[in-house]
């Protein structure tokens, strides 16, 4: 593919605009197609749809190679097309391939660029569309970017997946070749591997959360530290330290979402995947466990207010889906106690979400007289809390860490009865 043919990118959620912008940044033009006209506007004008540190400068660094377009046109004179579409769950646990196959329906001719599939699809999903569209060249390229750090981690991926099946070989080289310069290793596969290592990914990180999750729940009965356990446990090469923290359990739009994808997948083809069930068990029970830490000290939770900090699902982004955040304020105002919570940057789509949350411009102002503070989101300016202050100022200082972010001696000899996640309590 010459430099001078555009790429096409088609979605301009998460994975679409970080795919443009990057690619805009290593020299290629790109075209990018979202059918929201609301969303082409704004990202013309240089705003962008969603908090993502690095995005904004990078796509305004690049305008002249970028081109944001509701129409199909433009994207006529490209050889490979990225489809970065949503993949909802539907009722049933299924991915809701609507929006993929409405794309590829649009896209597929006998002239048509080689589709390139980046949206996360169950395993089957490329021999389907090759059996709806013959005359178009498929790949499976899944991305494994993280909300928060998704410019870097396009840039410098561990490795880059390309699957291809028989036929189809020259346009893997292609995607391959656009990938080559970042350095990373490029595993060529077929394209169900490539769509199970993108879902078996996934399930494997879930697992090694929901696992810690666990180590911890026991540290809570037995009075060993959870952070410890992960430090230790983490040192050995073959575990690795990453994804190893205990807390509230994993959020977002992927995890929980692909997990399930992943069970029901191979529900569908007749074989029980009994680990899953128990890592998504967990996970939701995790964002429970943290009323009896709260009870533990104020006793009924009727009457009392509970301050949030932080309410999307990991820091360094706006993202509230599956966040534990609601699940929490749920639970707390079904206990009879009111809620006041403070984000950085989630307040916009967080009250929408939750109508009766009092949301609070600084996090001094959400523990103002609170009974109890619940530390949600790990955002690194929850470590600069003047703590000695914050405790003078809320009714009794109970804070609940349930991030495991804060330092236990700092805080207690601020004055709070500090509690965390798996963490021996004061005076055990
Ligand atoms: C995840 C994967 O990490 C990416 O590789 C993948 O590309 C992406 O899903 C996707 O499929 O699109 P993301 O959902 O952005 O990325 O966020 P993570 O950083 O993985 O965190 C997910 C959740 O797990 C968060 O709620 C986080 O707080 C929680 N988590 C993470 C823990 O509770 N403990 C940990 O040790 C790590």
């Amino acid at each position: 593919m010459s430099e001078h043919e555009p790429i096409g990118v088609v979605g301009l959620g998460w994975v679409g605009l970080v795919t443009a912008a990057c690619f805009a940044e290593l020299g290629h033009r790109v075209v990018g197609r979202e059918i929201e006209a609301d969303k082409v506007e704004a990202l013309r004008s240089g705003e962008m749809p969603f908090h993502e540190p690095g995005l904004a400068e990078m796509v305004a660094r690049n305008a002249e190679r970028l081109e944001f377009t509701t129409e199909l046109e433009p994207l006529g004179s490209t050889r490979l097309v990225f489809i970065c579409v949503g993949t909802p769950p539907t009722h049933s646990g299924d991915a809701d391939l609507s929006a993929v196959f409405a794309a590829v329906e649009e896209l597929a001719g006998d002239d048509s660029p080689a589709l390139v599939m980046k949206s996360t699809v169950p395993v089957g999903t490329g021999r389907q569309i090759k059996a709806r569209a013959p005359g178009a060249e498929y790949v499976s390229c899944p991305e494994f970017l993280r909300e928060g750090s998704a410019v870097k981690d396009f840039l410098e991926p561990d490795r880059v997946v390309v699957g291809a099946d028989p036929g189809d070989e020259a346009a893997a080289e292609q995607v391959a070749a656009l990938y080559q310069p970042l350095g990373a290793p490029i595993v060529s596969t077929d394209t169900a591997s490539a769509e199970m290592i993108k879902l078996a990914s996934n399930a494997f990180l879930a697992t090694k959360i929901s696992f810690i999750n666990e180590i911890a729940n026991v540290c809570d009965e037995v009075g060993a530290d959870v952070t410890e356990v992960a430090r230790g446990m983490g040192l050995d090469d073959r575990i690795g330290p990453r994804f190893l923290q205990a807390g509230l359990g994993y959020g977002g739009s992927c995890f929980p979402k692909d997990v399930s994808a992943l069970k029901v997948l191979a529900g569908n083809s007749g074989y029980h995947f009994q680990l899953l069930s128990s890592v998504i068990e967990v996970n939701e029970l995790q964002k429970r466990r943290l009323l009896s830490k709260l009870t533990k000290h104020l006793g009924s939770l009727e009457g009392k207010r509970i301050a949030l900090l932080g309410l999307a699902f990991k820091p360094d982004t706006d993202d509230m889906r599956e966040a534990s955040s609601l699940v929490l304020a749920s639970r707390l105002e079904g206990e009879g106690a009111s809620v006041s919570a403070y984000d950085p940057v989630a307040e916009e789509v967080a009250s929408e979400l939750l109508p009766t949350v009092s949301m609070t411009s600084s996090a001094t102002e959400a523990l103002d007289g609170a009974d109890a503070a619940v530390l949600v989101t790990d955002w690194p300016e929850f470590g600069e809390i003047d703590w000695p202050d914050a405790a003078r100022r809320m009714r009794t200082p109970v804070l609940v860490d349930g991030r495991n972010f804060l330092d236990p001696v700092a805080l207690r000899s601020a004055g709070f009865t500090y509690e965390a996640i798996g963490r021996p309590s004061e005076g055990e």
